[in-house]
């Protein structure tokens, strides 16, 4: 079907193409820039265009897809560098060197790659829907090949040895094929079984969200936080050391040459956790702040239904996004060309429900295939002017476990991740304290409320010497002071750029006893009589 365009208003053309539906993918203009459709009306349809709409002209053609936008979910998606719609940027530059150009249609897997594919069903085999037949080795990990979720019946035959992605897997007696790799539409979350109340811990390597506010496997957390207060440093720095075996980072809207430093930091660095080339385990979607903003719009969801995609074959997965504000705003600015209702502060009314839509999709889900897997999800924010008040922070917060809240005065001192340790909460905190009280150390529970007991008194006695000054308070005050100082700069701080930037579960804890143990010390000889300035 080919209709064309009637008129243009930056990313968004009004087409004359009757027989589209909504969220169909069409192809726009001489250029055949990627599109979709957002709103229909008796007798034109809006289509978004999620590349730069520069030079498009009137009556261009536009060519219907009869197919939503979709990506294609495979072996080789692991180390891969894609933008919004899942092109990958690598060998779109090659092939359209020195600048990447609009419309290029490339395949976001590699087609010529061979394959070792190991079945894991033979001749004959009953095969029920979303069942594993068998893997290929995807570097360190076995990526399990799965029939449909909605086929089932007896293998008529199975591959074994080489194939390429195109190739089928194997059939089944009615004719239908197994192939190596699908589409899958990106609005869509994938279906599992059931789903399972996320309860195993997710460690990070940073301490103060281990020891205070933990993460799960399965649960979602955000970081708000105004400009520099060190949004981008920590996500990047839970990329690095998660304990998960795939990361799927998105760069959202945010600067360009911070993503080339990452991708160059982690060609080098390796996974703390098995040693392998940390670059292995992930996966980046770019879009940042000079790439067309309709597809930061889509870059969310393209990385989604990737991480999907590998929570299904059993993994752990972790989704990063920097930031959830700069989608946002994508979503604020085609809402206002599509002249819609603005609601709060300009967003859209139906902001709220996309936020919890696409945060729902996190979560620990028993897979067609009978594995057990995991979609955590830790997402930035950037509220204008550090007021957590706004629309996206307050969304955000009503669907999410976990609330770091970046605090501007603590990066202004350099305290670095500046997490305040009286705002943030995590609701995992209670379930996986008695998880790390059995895996780790039985003393965990106690320690962690001894620590934030320190530093709530320190909050208290700070009012009272603004008032009366440091000599007006008793020598066990000064010395909680001192502890509370030593718990802040040496144990809640890490420096993302040394060495101390990841720190075990044991390192953690033996770091805070330490301290606790020099307070419980330095009291008892206080009480003998021995001076503070002597004892510090
Ligand atoms: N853990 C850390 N260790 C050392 N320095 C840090 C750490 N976190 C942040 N910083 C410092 O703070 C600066 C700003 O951090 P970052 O770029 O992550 O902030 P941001 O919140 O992402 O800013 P923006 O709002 O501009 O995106 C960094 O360049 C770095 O110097
Ligand atoms: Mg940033």
């Amino acid at each position: 079907m080919t209709g064309n365009i009637t008129g243009i208003s930056g990313p968004t053309v009004s087409v004359a193409l009757k027989g589209l539906r909504l969220y169909e993918r069409v192809y726009v203009g001489n250029a055949m820039l990627t599109g979709e459709v957002v709103k229909i009306e008796s007798d034109r349809a809006v289509v978004q265009v999620y590349e730069n709409t520069h030079g498009l002209a009137p009556d261009e053609p536009v060519r219907a897809t009869g197919m939503p936008l979709a990506v294609s979910l495979g072996p080789g998606l692991l180390s891969g560098i894609f933008d919004g719609l899942q092109r990958p940027l690598q060998r779109l530059r090659e092939e359209t060197c020195p600048f990447i150009k609009s419309g290029k249609e490339i395949y976001a897997l590699d087609r010529s790659r061979q394959w070792r594919f190991h079945p894991l069903k033979k001749k004959g085999d009953d095969i029920s829907p979303g069942e594993i037949i068998g893997y290929v080795n995807e570097g360190r990990f076995h990526h399990f090949i799965t029939c449909g979720n909605d086929i089932s019946g007896t293998l008529s035959w199975i591959a074994d040895g080489e194939i390429n992605i195109e190739a089928a897997a194997g059939a089944l007696t009615d004719g239908k094929e197994i192939p190596l790799y699908h589409e899958w539409p990106v609005r869509v979350p994938r279906p599992y079984r059931k789903k399972i109340a996320p309860s195993r811990p997710l460690v990070t390597g940073q301490r103060v969200i281990d020891f205070l506010f933990p993460f799960t496997k399965g649960g979602t957390a955000i970081m708000p936080g105004g400009f520099g207060t060190g949004k981008t440093i920590l996500e990047q720095s839970v990329a690095k050391f998660a304990d998960v075996d795939i990361v799927v980072y998105v760069g959202c809207g945010e600067r360009g040459n911070e993503m080339a430093e990452m991708i160059e930091e982690f060609e080098m660095l390796k996974d703390p956790w098995t040693g392998s080339k940390l670059m292995d385990r992930t996966v980046l979607v770019i879009n940042t702040s000079n790439m067309p903003v309709a597809a930061r719009e889509a870059s969310i969801y393209t990385a989604v239904t990737m991480a999907e995609y590998y929570r299904d074959m059993g993994f752990h997965v972790l989704l990063l996004a920097d930031s959830i504000s700069r989608w946002a705003e994508a979503l604020r600015e085609i809402s206002s060309s599509l002249e819609e209702m603005p609601g709060e502060e300009g967003y859209p009314t139906y902001l709220s429900s996309r936020l919890s839509g696409f945060i729902e999709r996190a979560g620990v889900v028993e897979t067609y295939s009978g594995k057990t897997g995991s979609l955590s999800m830790v997402l930035s924010v950037s509220p204008p002017g550090g007021d957590f008040t706004e629309p996206v922070t307050q969304s955000c917060l009503r669907t999410t476990g976990a609330f770091l809240m970046l605090d501007t005065s603590l990066a202004h001192r350099r305290h670095f991740p500046a997490i305040n340790w009286f705002q943030s909460y995590s609701l995992y905190a209670g379930e996986l304290s008695a998880h790390y009280k059995d895996k780790v150390s039985p003393e965990w529970e106690d320690v962690q409320k001894e620590c934030r007991d320190i530093l709530r008194k320190e909050e208290n006695l700070r009012e009272v010497v603004e008032i009366v000054g440091i000599e007006g308070i008793q020598d066990q005050d000064r010395l909680l002071l001192h502890t509370a100082e030593m718990i802040r700069s040496t144990f809640l701080c890490q420096n993302a750029y040394t060495d101390d930037a990841f720190s075990t579960l044991e390192k953690t804890l033996s770091a805070v006893k330490k301290i606790l143990d020099f307070h419980k010390e330095a009291g008892e000889r206080l009480k003998q009589g021995t001076p503070l300035n002597d004892i510090l």
